[in-house]
């Protein structure tokens, strides 16, 4: 299986996609390395603490636990945990070993990046959110009540470890809900990912061995790809956040309660495309194939009793707005993504409408 290399100006390191990708962890480690934190959620832990223990075969490492939850990502629970890391001893030469969904390594990254102005940490993915797009790139932080990860650094990782097996006790709702990024990955930068989907819905659903690593391999491919274009999101890693502008506001509006984040992006990637087909950007036919592709790998929760007028003056609050101009990434063809920037208010808004109007259906 293969290992691909994320290469920014702060480290270069392998992300790892492989079956068992949880036993390379030692070869990662500095070779000098003080004491382990492995940073985690207690229900991932009671499913793979074994997977840890037998690759740290003895080395002894402490456990520290985090309540999950979006809500639970603040700068109280970082400073917690730091807290903890001193008690326990911790120096500059040691190493958290960020272990869970994409909470757990954008929290346990920023530990990482502010405990003694920055100590290193090793990514393991648990989640396939976290594996195809959290824990790949250094991005790390934690929310304010104002926002979603409006604090943070890029804190680049050792090396990210993504074991597809893991898979099998995610909720199927958590996985389909990381799905969407991958359908994200293939609409901004890859038809062949996209028609794979598209195509194998049913082997990708049913977690068939090779439909899964496929798609999980690509995406990590094209993220890896695109973050050594542009490690801190001045230009081309923009196009990471297609539908995450429109899928933020879902998220800040129903409190980071109603919808995980990967269906909140399924449904801002909803508005965005019908934001690109109302503005003459994406032709008919790939507008079809978008919202038939995210409609096969629905529902989503209802976005019924949701006032289009509140996700549309949230859009504003989104750290990727800059001076009141909201910066939208949308596709031109499957495949192919632009940022545009002068959107009409009144065009944004209409595709809120549109994308609420297709998602009113009540499924939980
Ligand atoms: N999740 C978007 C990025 O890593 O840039």
């Amino acid at each position: 299986m293969p290992q691909f290399e994320v290469s920014t100006p702060q480290r270069t390191y392998a992300a790892v996609v492989e079956r068992g990708a949880v036993n390379r962890l030692p070869d990662f480690l500095p070779a000098k390395h003080g004491k382990l934190f492995v940073v985690t959620t207690q229900d991932v832990w009671e499913l793979h603490a074994e997977r840890i223990r037998k690759a740290l075969d003895g080395t002894s490492f402490d456990v520290l636990f985090f309540t999950g939850g979006e809500q639970n990502k603040r700068m109280a629970h970082v400073e917690q945990l730091a807290e903890e890391m001193a008690e326990k001893g911790a120096d500059r030469s040691s190493v958290i070993i960020a272990f869970g969904g994409g909470i757990v390594t954008d929290l346990a990254g920023f530990l990482a990046a502010i405990f003694m102005r920055g100590i290193p940490v090793i990514q393991i993915a648990t989640t396939l959110l976290a594996q195809v797009d959290a824990a790949v790139g250094g991005k790390t932080g934690s929310n304010l009540v104002a926002g979603k990860n409006l604090v943070g650094v890029f804190h680049q990782p050792l090396a990210v470890l993504i074991d597809p097996a893991v898979l099998t006790t995610l909720p199927e709702r958590e996985y389909r809900a990381g799905l969407y990024e991958i359908i994200k990955t293939g609409i901004i930068a890859s038809e062949p990912l996209f028609r794979v989907l598209a195509d194998q819905r049913d082997a990708v659903l049913a977690q068939h061995h090779h439909a899964v690593d496929h798609i999980i391999a690509e995406s990590v491919r094209i993220k890896a790809e695109v973050v050594s274009s542009d490690e801190r999101e001045s230009g081309r890693r923009k196009i990471l956040n297609f539908g995450h502008t429109f899928g933020h506001s879902l998220e800040a509006e129903t409190h980071y309660k109603g919808f995980l984040h990967g269906e909140a992006v399924s449904w801002g990637m909803r508005a965005a495309t019908h934001l690109a087909h109302d503005l003459g950007l994406l032709p008919d036919s790939d507008a079809e194939s978008i919202l038939f592709v995210l409609d096969r790998y629905g529902p989503i929760p209802s976005t019924r009793n949701i006032c289009g007028n509140a996700l549309q003056s949230r859009l504003v609050k989104d750290k990727k707005t800059i001076q009141s101009k909201v910066h939208f990434v949308l596709p031109t063809r499957i495949g192919d993504v632009i940022v545009k920037s002068d959107v009409p208010p009144e065009a944004a808004l209409k595709a809120i409408r549109k994308a609420l109007a297709d998602t009113q259906e009540v499924t939980q």
